[in-house]
């Protein structure tokens, strides 16, 4: 499928309205989008939308946090090095890698046998599965979009399973102070750990006045993980199908025929979301994502303490609760981020609550949803989702539109050549541990 022409000048405007980016941060990101989406440059600038914020910072008062000294270069080091080190919870021993492991793709369940990830503490669970955190320089803002001739809005973008935040930087303390995953009591005690740490001089010569406040400290932390979870680095473009859009490697004919599957509208159909672009020679074309929202409706995941409660349910992006952009509507609920698929054979579970532990299993999925609906829902159909919003659950576009009794949407074979083509996108090289 030829993906058509982003739209560069709609998204400088969304770009500009972009929360808590500043102007010309605002700017240089949308070059760089531009040049990630086939334009004039390298695809090298999505990190001069943390720099330039971060200068921002520098002319406030003196008793904030400024980026003096550091250059991005120093900053992507000392991401790296936050990123990987386990003093930064409680009890210590939890790095952000531990979750976001790059043996798992930067992704993974820290040995927990649930579908979601084991937190710092014993007994405490993460509340939704680990998404990877390789490739998000390309994550754009949430937005809203109206098609012309759509009922519905749609929404892309924005961070997390439910787009609940903008910047990797407004991410960063959100694992260090959840009780379920680093378990910090305050950023006072992030603050001491990182005045402590082997780094702790560091980042005294790149931010003046890092260690005044908590807040500082913070906030120079967020800018330093988003300075190397945004680097090249974590988008490193070196699977198999990228060797294969360059022109470099030639893929086998079972992954041939997975990927001729994907693409079919009438066939797997997953390229309708998981976007790629075969016809460009830069990978860059090929997240696997939009970035858009569906309601998958993967079964409910009995394995999850929240779901001990039968009236509980996880709803997605209708939880958002945002003054600016309305998604409390009830098509939105039950709708989650489409994940790229770029390494997701490394994953030890898959879908937002973690219900699937075994790649060809989604593919099965996705394949008899429609046709053998008692194979996937214990109770009734969509069992994860209130009866309400059910009505809102796609099943007219493939793979989802198999009436129950008829034949799978894919045969097994095809789900074979399918899940070997989603092994082409495991890439070949990621950074470890500093
Ligand atoms: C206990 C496991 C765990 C740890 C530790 C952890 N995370 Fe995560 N991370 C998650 C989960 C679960 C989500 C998804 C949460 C959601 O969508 O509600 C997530 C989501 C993210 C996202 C959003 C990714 C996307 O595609 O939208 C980023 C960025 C991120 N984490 C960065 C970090 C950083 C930085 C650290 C360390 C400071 C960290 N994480 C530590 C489990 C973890
Ligand atoms: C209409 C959009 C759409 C289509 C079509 C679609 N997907 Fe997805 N896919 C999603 C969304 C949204 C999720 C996350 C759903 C959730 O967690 O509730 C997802 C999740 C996945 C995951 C789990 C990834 C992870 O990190 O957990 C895999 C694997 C996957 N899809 C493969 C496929 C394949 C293969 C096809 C074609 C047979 C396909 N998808 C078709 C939207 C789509």
């Amino acid at each position: 499928m030829v993906t058509s022409a982003p739209n560069v000048r709609h998204w400088r405007m969304l770009a500009l309205g972009a929360l808590g980016l500043a102007l010309c941060g605002a700017l240089a990101w949308v070059d760089s989008v531009r040049a990630a989406a086939g334009g004039d440059d390298e695809p090298i600038r999505v990190n001069a939308a943390a720099a330039e914020s971060a200068a921002i910072h520098a002319v406030a008062p003196p008793r904030e946090v400024s980026e003096s000294a550091t250059s991005e270069d120093a900053r992507v080091t000392l991401g790296r090095k936050m990123f990987f080190d386990p003093a930064l919870s409680v009890p210590a021993g939890t790095s952000c890698a531990t979750c976001h492991d790059p043996k798992r793709g930067y992704a993974g369940g820290n040995g927990s046998p649930l579908g979601v990830a084991h937190g710092s503490r014993a007994g405490h669970f993460a509340r939704r599965n680990t998404p990877s955190v390789l490739y998000l320089r390309f994550v754009r803002p949430f937005h809203l979009e109206w098609e012309d001739e759509a009922e519905l809005p749609e929404a892309f973008g924005g961070f997390f399973w439910d787009g609940r935040a903008n910047t990797v930087a407004q991410v960063a303390s959100q694992p260090l102070l959840n009780p379920n995953e680093m378990a910090n009591p305050s950023t006072r005690q992030i603050t001491d750990t990182l005045r402590a740490s082997a780094y702790a001089d560091e980042l005294r010569a790149g931010f003046d006045h890092v260690f005044d406040t908590p807040e500082n400290a913070v906030e120079a932390l967020g800018f330093c993980l988003e300075a190397f979870l945004t680097s090249p680095a974590l988008a490193p473009f070196s699977s198999k199908f990228d060797g294969y859009v360059r022109g470099e490697t030639a893929l086998s004919p079972l992954e041939n025929e997975g990927l001729a599957l994907f693409d079919d509208r009438n066939k797997g159909a997953c390229s309708s979301c998981h976007k790629l672009d075969v016809s460009s020679h830069e990978p860059e074309r090929s997240l696997f994502t939009d970035y858009g929202y569906d309601t998958v409706s993967v079964p409910r995941n009995h394995a999850l303490p929240a779901n001990r409660d039968p009236n509980a349910y996880d709803l997605g992006v209708c939880e958002r609760h945002d003054a600016r952009l309305h998604t409390e509507d009830p098509w939105f609920c039950g709708a989650f981020r489409t994940p790229s698929l770029r390494n997701v054979a490394l994953r030890p579970s898959f879908m937002h609550n973690g219900v699937f532990t075994d790649l060809r299993t989604v593919v099965a999925f996705y394949a008899t949803r429609g046709s053998d609906p008692k194979r996937w829902y214990a109770r009734a159909k969509f069992d994860d989702l209130p009866q309400k919003y059910q009505k809102y659950v796609n099943t007219s576009a493939a793979p989802y539109n198999q009436l129950a009794g008829a034949p799978p949407a894919l045969s097994e074979h095809e789900i074979d050549a399918i899940v070997a083509f989603l092994g082409t996108l495991t890439d070949e090289r990621l950074p470890l541990a500093p």
